[in-house]
């Protein structure tokens, strides 16, 4: 593998699933594979689980995890190809990227979109430029339209709690939130349950809420939340932005919240959430707390993700 930023960087996401949950059964397998490496976590923006599990994911293998706060003790970075640059940035990626590519071996990087311009952001052009300028392999921390570790930890938990021999049905459902936030955590999820092929998949959302295409097609689109729940397996629970009118939240109606009625609808339904979550706003209490999350065993998942990642990373370069 020669970069990780989304599932098309996955040859066999049911090989690297196994691989990461028997780094779960035994995280020192492998222990010594990565000794004498380094990796540069990059976070131009906020980060708990994603920060932690990369670097207890690096350290399992033996590879040394320096985290860089970029976006808010580094130099402000400017992006674009020919800037004049007499306003706030203070140093061109074209500058940095290859010094980070001489200092480490692999560099992970974090960097949100500015939910301004879309074309701007769905042009990925932040991990793009360290991609072309770096020179080492480039893992995503979470990019302007994607999170990769995020949606293969997904898979991997989907994967060890599904009991059944049949297809599990799985419900992507939109969520209310106070903030406009990224499409990454929807959009990458309906990338890689597509790429896995192995589920039944339903995306519910409120009119004005569509997903890009490129990230949807091939899951079925169901506007009344209460159809898409029926019988569902799994549902994973997120708020996004609107993607057509761009960033903007056109909708914060609470009966979009999951409740425990509404799970009556679905087979006993395990519910996820990438998490952080904003309660009895995003998911209600009562979920949360209750029998059918399985939101930390997610959240835990991330290392086993991430070390997969990086020794299918280490073992190729
Ligand atoms: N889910 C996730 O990426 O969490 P953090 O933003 O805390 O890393």
């Amino acid at each position: 593998m020669k970069q990780f930023i989304s599932a098309h960087d996955v040859k066999d996401i049911n090989a690297i699933v196994e691989k990461a949950l028997l780094y779960k059964a035994d995280p020192f397998k492998d222990k010594t594979i990565g000794v004498n490496k380094r990796i540069g976590c990059l976070f131009l923006n906020p980060s708990m689980r994603t920060r932690l599990s990369t670097q207890i994911a690096a350290q399992n293998l033996g590879m040394e995890a320096i985290v860089f706060n970029v976006g808010s003790e580094g130099w402000s970075l400017e992006f674009e190809e020919g800037a004049i640059m007499n306003g706030s940035t203070v140093e061109h990626v074209k500058d940095a990227a290859p010094i980070m590519g001489n200092y480490f071996d692999i560099l992970a990087i974090r960097t949100f979109p500015t939910l301004k311009s879309r074309e701007e952001d769905y042009s990925e052009q932040y991990i793009q430029q360290f991609i072309k300028y770096a020179g080492i392999p480039i893992v995503s921390l979470e990019s302007a339209t994607l999170h990769p570790l995020q949606s293969l930890t997904d898979v991997i938990t989907i994967k060890e709690t599904f009991r059944e021999t049949r297809r599990p049905k799985i419900v992507l459902t939109w969520a209310p939130h106070v903030k406009p936030l990224p499409q990454c955590v929807a959009n990458s999820f309906a990338q890689w349950i597509n790429a896995w092929g192995e589920a039944e998949f339903v995306i519910t959302h409120p009119n004005g809420y569509e997903l890009a295409e490129q990230f949807t097609n091939g899951a079925n689109i169901v506007h009344d939340q209460n159809e898409a729940l029926k019988e569902a397996d799994y549902i994973y629970v997120k708020n996004w932005s609107a993607y057509q009118d761009y960033g903007q939240v056109l909708s914060t109606d609470p009966s979009w919240m999951l409740t425990n009625d509404k799970l009556k609808l679905t087979n006993n339904a395990k519910v996820m959430h990438c998490l952080p979550v904003r309660r009895n706003v995003e998911l209600s209490d009562e979920i949360l707390d209750g029998p059918n999350s399985i939101i930390t065993r997610e959240a835990s998942n991330r290392v086993w993700a991430a070390q997969a990642v990086l020794n299918e990373i280490l073992r190729s370069n």
